[in-house]
Order: C-alpha cells, then structure tokens, then sequence
C-alpha cells in the first residue's frame, strides 16, 4: 500500500499522523502507550509518520527496508533532505531571534555568547562556503579535532551542510590516535585550533596535529581556529586560519541534496579487540530519531534552555548538544570546561547563570561532584531545573540518590537513558512525569524498540523477570549502518552472536513490571569515567614496551570513575626499577590511546592464568580485581595453576 492509503489507516486508527513534531509529544501515559503500540504494530506507518514533520526535498519510497542476515537497514528510502535545513533554515525563517546555543567560557570571567538561529545559520554557511573553496565536495571525510567552542558546531554542521561526512575526533585523544582516525577513513581536511582551555590547563590541538599528520598522506588542509593565541609552527601549504578561510565569505550557502541513507556522520568508538569501530550513520533515519527521542525524553518545551555537559567529540554530543536539539528549535548551553574549575560549583553556576531547565551529565561526573562539600552545591538557586538526565554507565544508587536530594531537591524526575555510539540516540529511559522511575534502572523501552533478553545459551526469557544478555529484536531509525570500510566485522560484531538481531554487549535485568536495569558489558569493553575503552588495544601498547613479554588488563569497580583498569604483566628480567617500567607503560598507553587509558594500577607477575589452549583467562584475573579471591572457581583446568597463588599473593603484599 502507498504512503497515502496508509495515511488513512493512520488517522483511523489513532489519529496520529500529525502535521509538527510537537503532536508527537508524549504528554501522558495514554499517549506513550498508543505510540509504543503503534510503533511496535505498524513501525513504518509510525514513524513515516513522525519523519513527515520535517523538510523533505523530495518524499521516501520505502519507509523501511532491511535484512539483518547480511546485515542491511535503510530508512526512509530515496527520500532526499539536508539535515541543516531541519536544524537552521526552518527555525530561522520562522523564529530567527530564538536562541539556538549559549556558549559558557572555559574561564567563567569570560563574556558567554549567543547564536541565535539565524546567526548559526549565516555562520555554517560561511564556513560551508570555505569548505567549498577549498574543494570540500559531497561524500568526502572531513576530520574535526577541537576544543569545545561554537566554532566546532559550526564545523560539524557545516560539513553536513556540504554533504560532507565529519568524523569528529575527541581532543582529548593522542596524536597516535588521531592520526588511526584519519587514516581509516581517509580524511583529506582537519579543523582544528591552536589550543583547548580545560580548566587551568592548556591542551596543545595544533601540536599534536602535526605530530599526527606526519602519518597521514590523504590530509591536504589544516584549517586553524585561533583560540588561545600560543605560539605554533605553520605550514604554509597545508595550514589555514578559520578566519582566513571564512574572509569575505557570503553567508548563504545552498545546501547540497543529500540520500537519506547518504552517510552523514562516522564516529569513533572502541571495540573489544583491534582497531577503534567507525561507526557510519546516515541522514534521514538518524534526524528523526534524535529529534523525536530529544523532545520526548527532555520533555523539552519551546522557552526551555537545555544543557548536556557532554563533549561534542562523544555521540552523546552528537545527538543531544548538535542534532537533537536543533532539530527541534531548542536552545542549548554549550560547555568549554570542566565541572572541577574554577571550583566545584562550576557546573551549579552555569544552571543558576542560564537558568538552566533540562541538565543532562554523566555518573562519573554525578560522584565526582558528590565527594565535594555540599556547600557548592547549596550556594545556587537551581529552581529553574525540570528535568535531570543520566548517560554514559549504569548510575549506580549512591549516586543516584546524591542527584535526586541535591540537585532535584527530592522532586526532580531523573531519567537514566541508556544508548549508544551504535544507536545514535536514547533507546531505554524513563519518560519524565509520564512513566514511572526506578533508581539504577533505564527503565522502558521507548516506542520502537524492542528490546528482550536472552539466557547465557541464547534462550529468549519470556517471563517479565529476567536477567541475561540485552538484545534488540527490531530495526529502529537511527542504528548504525555499517562499520566504515569494514562490513565484515559490522556483522561479527553486533548480528552474528543471535540471529537477525542487535547485540548491543551489554547484560541487563528485566523486573515483574518489565523495567529493565543495565548490568553492564559482558564483552572485553571497560567504561572507565564514561570512556568507552577496550582492552586489546591497551595491552597492544604496553607490549610495545621492549621489556613486556605479555600483558592483561581488566577492568574492576572504582568509586569515582565507574570501573578503572588493571593491568597485568610479565617482564623479561625482573628488575629493581620496577616504577620507573609503569611510568613508561604509562607514557606508551597516552602516546597511543590517551591518558584516559592509564591503568590504575600495574601489577608485575611472572605469568598470567591460561588456559590449555593458551588463552589468557581473563575471568580469573576480573576476580583478583575486584578482590574477590575466594570465588574463583575451577582452576585446575589452567595450563599453570600455579600462577593463581603466586598473583594473589602480590596482590595481598600490595594492600
Ligand atoms: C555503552 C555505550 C550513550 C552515549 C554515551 C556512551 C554504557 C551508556 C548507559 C546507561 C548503563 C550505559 C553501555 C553501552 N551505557 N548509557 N544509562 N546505563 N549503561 O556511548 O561510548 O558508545 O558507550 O555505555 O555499556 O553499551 P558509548
């Protein structure tokens, strides 16, 4: 049946085929639980719906189309769009004055600054047009390493305006990584600046571009943003300044049409063995999905001023500081620091300062804040606070309770939304006022995901209690398509383990009201302060090091930071310096990955727990971790028995 018979049925059936975004709006539990029927009854009638709110330069085809044998999803098939136009045109024709981001300085005696949408638009398309100039052209990979300021927005959104695909790169990462990022997708320009302020340090962007494009042939421009004004070196035929660029630069720009299954962004995430996964989305599917999920799991309403403390190098700022609430007209606070400066009262100013409604930030952020004197906290008026939002990592209660007392005063609701790189937005939360919350626990599926839970031998539970392996049964708008340059593994990752569905690699638990609670990854995955982090690729560096036979690292609980990393290892010669060797694992693991990879601790042994066949069991060493030494199950079975008294004994002489 077409698009318009369907329509009909639509209207018969619920009355929801609606002509704004803003109908779909869940205001009650009558109106989650038709939409959660329909979607899961008529997906495409549901959200063809949804998708018609926005500006189509011609309509889709097929609403969906996918076969997760191969595996293969597309959305909203042949319809053509640009994103940008959804995110800035609409709103600044019809609203040009709204406020689209404030922007908090790093320093908070620095001025803020407002775009409001017509001065983002003019803006994008400035530097679109400098893309163009320098030959930018649809379909081409364009790397983004830079601080969190509004110009990194505007790169992002640019490029999506000149059908070029970004691939945003964290600052925080090593020039080692960076440069695998490029290389993988073969980037031929990156936007950078000469530094980052992050608190009271000063991160050197530039520098440690050049060091990464000292190892990537396909990089033809460097354009400069100039932020902290420090002194760096300039080549002359790569390098250009922002402003350059942009000078004398007309500030319209037509959008490039692109395919709604057009990729429109690839992002970097960590997997549990080898290089990092980059991930591709695309462009019709993805913006229906962020905008929809923003509206509904914020509540967000039109004079509401949202803030995600996120970085824009993350998914999390991908979707819910860039896309999300542009699609939907919002205004959004933009962060350049960090929670800790000039104090911990930072992150309660802000709220206070822009009188901030939705606050959206991460657990590890949550227990940091929550060890410091409640007096930073109290000092504020956070009374224009509605709504609070919890991502990253299972939120464990302690901290829980501490943002529920503290911030939301013991009435805020909190929705615990759990998602990732690979969905490209939130998948389970609780909808604010409108279904029930439960601390620790995402909670409900939101409309159009099914989601269920397997045993450990693949047996799907039926019952609404359960525990075991988290799978999505069903194609929703905005997962990912592939794995840039490397289907294979796209398929082995996330739909080989169970047939024709998404493993996303978390274990969850599904309570009698069928609420379910994240327990965690159950692959070779850490998330150490909210840092998704592989392990493979952090034993990969400390091997590096000429004096490491062999090493292991997992993960194990840590108050602050979630999970932090232990690593074991074996030496060649036992040697007297052994601080002197972790300093320089240390040193191996930033140069490669990031700080953010150090192990917490590094412990020497003289050999690791394998099994016959030579693999290193890991789930021995979890348990020595985590401390929990009395439980470790069949060791005979071990290659070197042995081993398992020599290790604990090392850990016991270090307590
Ligand atoms: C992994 C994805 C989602 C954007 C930020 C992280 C864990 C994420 C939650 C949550 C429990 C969570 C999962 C997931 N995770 N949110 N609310 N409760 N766990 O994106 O870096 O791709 O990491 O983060 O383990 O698989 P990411």
């Amino acid at each position: 049946i077409t698009i318009d018979n369907k329509k009909n049925l639509y209207i018969e059936k619920k009355n929801i085929f609606m002509k704004n975004l803003e109908d779909y709006k869940i205001k009650n539990l009558d109106d989650f639980n038709n939409q959660r029927k329909m979607a899961a009854n008529e997906p495409e009638l549901f959200w063809s719906g949804i998708a018609s709110t926005f500006q189509w330069n011609k309509k889709w085809k097929n609403t969906l189309k996918y076969d997760w044998s191969i595996p293969n999803t597309e959305w909203f098939v042949e319809g053509k769009l640009n994103i940008t136009e959804n995110c800035l045109d609409r709103y600044a024709k019809s609203n040009p004055d709204k406020k689209a981001i404030i922007w908090e300085a790093n320093d908070p005696n620095e001025d803020f600054k407002v775009f409001t949408y017509k001065e983002l638009l003019d803006e994008v398309c400035k530097f679109s047009n400098g893309l163009k100039r320098i030959g930018v052209k649809k379909g081409d990979r364009i790397c983004i390493y830079m601080p969190m300021i509004p110009e990194l927005t505007i790169a992002v959104l640019a490029c999506a305006r000149v059908g070029a695909i970004h691939s945003v790169v964290f600052a925080g990462f090593s020039s080692v990584a960076l440069a695998a990022r490029i290389n993988d997708s073969s980037c031929s320009v990156i936007i950078t600046s000469d530094g980052g302020f992050r608190g009271n340090k000063i991160t050197p962007l530039k520098k440690i571009c050049d060091q990464a494009l000292k190892n990537c042939p396909t990089i033809k421009n460097c354009i400069v943003y100039k932020r902290t004004s420090e002194k760096i070196d300039w080549f002359k035929n790569r390098d250009i300044w922002w402003d350059d660029l942009i000078s004398g630069s007309p500030d319209k720009c037509e959008p490039t049409i692109m395919n709604s299954e057009d990729t429109l962004f690839i992002l970097y995430t960590s997997g549990s063995t080898g290089k990092p996964k980059g991930m591709v989305h695309t462009c019709g599917g993805y913006m229906v999905y962020t905008a929809y999920t923003f509206m509904n799991v914020f509540q967000y309403s039109q004079n509401d001023v949202y803030w995600c403390t996120a970085d824009i190098g993350w998914i999390t700022g991908h979707s819910y500081m860039v896309y999300g609430p542009l699609l939907v007209g919002a205004t959004s606070v933009h962060f350049e620091g960090v929670p800790s400066y000039p104090d911990w009262g930072r992150f309660w100013q802000v709220c206070q300062k822009h009188k901030v409604n939705q606050f959206y930030t991460a657990p590890t952020a949550i227990r940091s804040l929550a060890k410091q004197p409640i007096d930073f906290v109290n000092k504020y008026n956070l009374s224009s606070l509605s709504v609070l939002g919890s991502v990253g990592e299972p939120i464990n209660l302690e901290a829980w309770e501490w943002y529920y007392r503290n911030i939301g005063k013991g009435k805020l609701p909190i929705v615990d939304t759990w998602w990732q790189t690979e969905t490209g937005g939130i998948m389970i939360s609780s909808i604010p006022k409108v279904t029930k919350q439960k601390p620790t626990y995402a909670t409900t599926p939101l409309p159009g995901v099914n989601a269920e839970i397997v045993d450990n031998n693949g047996n799907l539970i039926e019952e609404s209690s359960a525990e075991g392996i988290l799978l999505i049964n069903f194609p929703w708008p905005s997962i990912a398509r592939t794995i840039y340059g490397d289907h294979d593994r796209y398929k082995n990752v996330y739909f080989s383990a169970y047939k024709n569905k998404y493993f996303p690699g978390d274990g969850a638990l599904r309570d009698e009201n069928g609420m379910y609670r994240i327990t965690g990854r159950v692959d070779d995955v850490v998330i150490v302060s909210g840092h998704n982090l592989g392990t493979a690729p952090i034993e990969n560096s400390i091997n590096e090091h000429p004096k490491v036979v062999e090493s292991a690292v997992v993960g194990y609980p840590h108050e602050i930071k979630g999970n932090a990393l232990m690593a074991f290892i074996i030496l060649y010669d036992k040697t007297d310096d052994n601080e002197s060797i972790k300093k320089e694992i240390n040193d191996l693991i930033s140069n490669s990955i990031g700080p953010i990879a150090k192990p917490e601790k590094v412990i020497i042994v003289s050999g690791l727990p394998k099994t016959r066949s030579g693999k290193i069991m890991r789930r021995i060493l979890r348990k020595f971790a985590n401390n929990d030494m009395e439980n470790l199950g069949d060791t005979s079975t071990l290659l070197n028995p042995e081993i398992v008294n020599e290790i604990e004994n090392t850990l016991k002489s270090l307590n």
